[in-house]
């Protein structure tokens, strides 16, 4: 543990560092440790230095990501960091239009190419049906014109989306497709269901899709209301936690490794912490009050 700092990195996927206590849905390795964050942070009351998540929490109901923040504050110290990154919907709204306009105006290749793009970053994250969706067909389309504008939208996370597409398809292991093809005879069988009908229920489930966006109001929003104070917006190596840039987490040799994020931080109050759990506590739903007491 870096200098007796406990450092919390929520729903890591592939980007963790071994000083830190990680945790996912999907374990992707020995030093990542198995948890459903709907069912909360499995972590004693105050006891983190700085609790992380980078593109997680759009990926939970606005409801279970409220639940997931609450957790946050519970298990954080008191003038503890909370760090969070999202996809920055202002930043894709305003890409949009300026895009929108620009193929409205001058309809030529480039500036259609880059308008199909940022619709696609606005709506196919939520309603894709299949791994990778329309933004990975782009993404691992050879002959794509605008290549640069799609680097400067993915970063270097555009390599690890085209090794995703490029193995999609390979991964289930036979015994899981052959349990997935009796599972859906079954359903077909009991309830009439439709085989695509399940598959997609499944997909939807396995955490991939986003289910809300977020900006720079409706963050600082959600936080206070959960008692943090001092909301910042930061850039993707800046932070107040100790040596953050060198876990390399949001920014490789200080370049961003998600350039369409939001990047915040907030803390939980030193002194008032007491009352301000208390009244983070009392506007989760009961059974998670309950869990978290
Ligand atoms: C888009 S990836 C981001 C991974 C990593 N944090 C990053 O910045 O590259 C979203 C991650 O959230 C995880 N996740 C989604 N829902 C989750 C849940 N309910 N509990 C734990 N992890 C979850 C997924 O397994 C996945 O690894």
């Amino acid at each position: 543990m870096s200098a007796g700092q406990k450092l919390v990195n929520l729903g890591c996927g592939r980007h963790f560092h071994s000083d830190w206590v990680n945790l996912d849905l999907v374990p992707f390795s020995d030093e990542v440790k198995a948890a459903d964050l709907i069912n909360g942070v499995p972590l004693e009351n105050n006891s983190a230095d700085a609790v992380y998540h980078s593109h997680v929490l759009e990926h939970l109901s606005p409801q279970c990501g409220r639940k997931m923040l609450g957790e946050c504050f519970r298990v954080l110290k008191p003038a503890g960091y909370l760090r969070i990154a999202v996809p920055d919907l202002e930043q894709i709204a305003k890409l949009y239009l300026g895009k929108l306009q620009a193929a409205w105006e001058t309809p030529e290749p480039i500036n259609m190419a880059d308008y199909s793009w940022m619709k696609l970053e606005l709506i196919d994250q939520m309603v894709r049906t299949s791994s990778g969706g329309a933004m990975g067909r782009a993404i691992s389309d050879p002959d794509a014109i605008n290549k640069e504008f799609l680097r400067s939208r993915l970063g270097s996370e555009i390599e690890n989306a085209q090794s995703a597409q490029a193995s999609e398809g390979r991964r289930a292991p036979v015994f899981s497709k052959i349990l997935g093809k009796i599972k859906k005879k079954l359903a077909g069988w009991l309830w009439g269901h439709h085989s695509e009908t399940l598959d997609e229920a499944e997909f939807r489930r396995s955490g991939e899709i986003h289910r809300w966006m977020y900006d720079r109001v409706s963050l600082r929003e959600l936080v206070f209301s959960l008692g943090f104070s001092d909301f910042r917006i930061c850039d993707a190596d800046e932070s107040r936690i100790p040596g953050f840039s060198g876990y390399q987490l949001d920014a490789l040799e200080g370049v961003p490794r998600k350039p369409d994020s939001l990047f915040i931080e907030c803390q939980k109050p030193a002194e008032t912490f007491a009352k301000t759990e208390a009244t983070a506590r009392a506007r989760l739903p009961g059974e998670f009050q309950e869990k978290v007491a």
